[in-house]
């Protein structure tokens, strides 16, 4: 098992989260359309970055998760979420990704939120899967046709 743990942007790291490659197929779900739009108008005080770096691979980041915590978001799924996680294509399928999902969880519960959100397209190579390993329930859909899942911060 990996020996993981969070780490805030950094020159180096922000240079590796920026490297991060993807699997074929996955770049068109890194950015769900509603996500986008939104980021426009995020205030950046409210998000939560952080990469993962794994310590028995020499601290090579292997992981990026970003949040959006802002109680007073005019749309709930904008209130708590995970806006992004992403995991290197060499690194994917060992846990990393959950790994990201509960420490979001964790700071949610540090700021006193109930719930997180996430958003995602459909699609065989997108995370919809992923998200729902992790606990995520289907809650409904954005304007723009993605899911909206919400899981509860145990
Ligand atoms: C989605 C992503 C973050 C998952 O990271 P990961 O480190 O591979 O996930 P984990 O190893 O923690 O997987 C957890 C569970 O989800 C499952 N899972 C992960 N990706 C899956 C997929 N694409 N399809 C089906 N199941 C998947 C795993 O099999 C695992 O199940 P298990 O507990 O039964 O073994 C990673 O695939 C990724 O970076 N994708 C591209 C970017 C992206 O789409 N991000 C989400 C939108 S921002």
């Amino acid at each position: 098992m990996s020996n993981l743990r969070l780490e805030e942007l950094s020159a180096r790291t922000i240079v590796a989260a920026n490297s991060l490659t993807l699997r074929r197929g996955q770049e068109q779900f890194i950015v769900p359309i509603s996500y986008s739009i939104a980021d426009a108008y995020v205030d950046p005080s409210t998000t939560w970055a952080r990469v993962i770096v794994d310590a028995d691979q020499d601290d090579k980041v292997v992981g990026f998760v970003r949040g959006n915590f802002d109680p007073n978001h005019p749309k709930d799924e904008f209130k708590a979420c995970v806006w992004r996680v992403n995991v290197d294509a060499d690194e994917q399928g060992k846990g990393i990704g959950t790994f990201a999902v509960r420490a979001l969880l964790a700071e949610a519960r540090q700021r006193g939120f109930d719930r997180i959100t996430a958003i995602w397209e459909y699609g065989d190579l997108g995370p919809g899967a992923f998200f729902t390993r992790c606990g995520f329930t289907q809650v409904g859909e954005t304007e723009y046709g993605e899911a909206i899942g919400e899981l509860a911060v145990a």
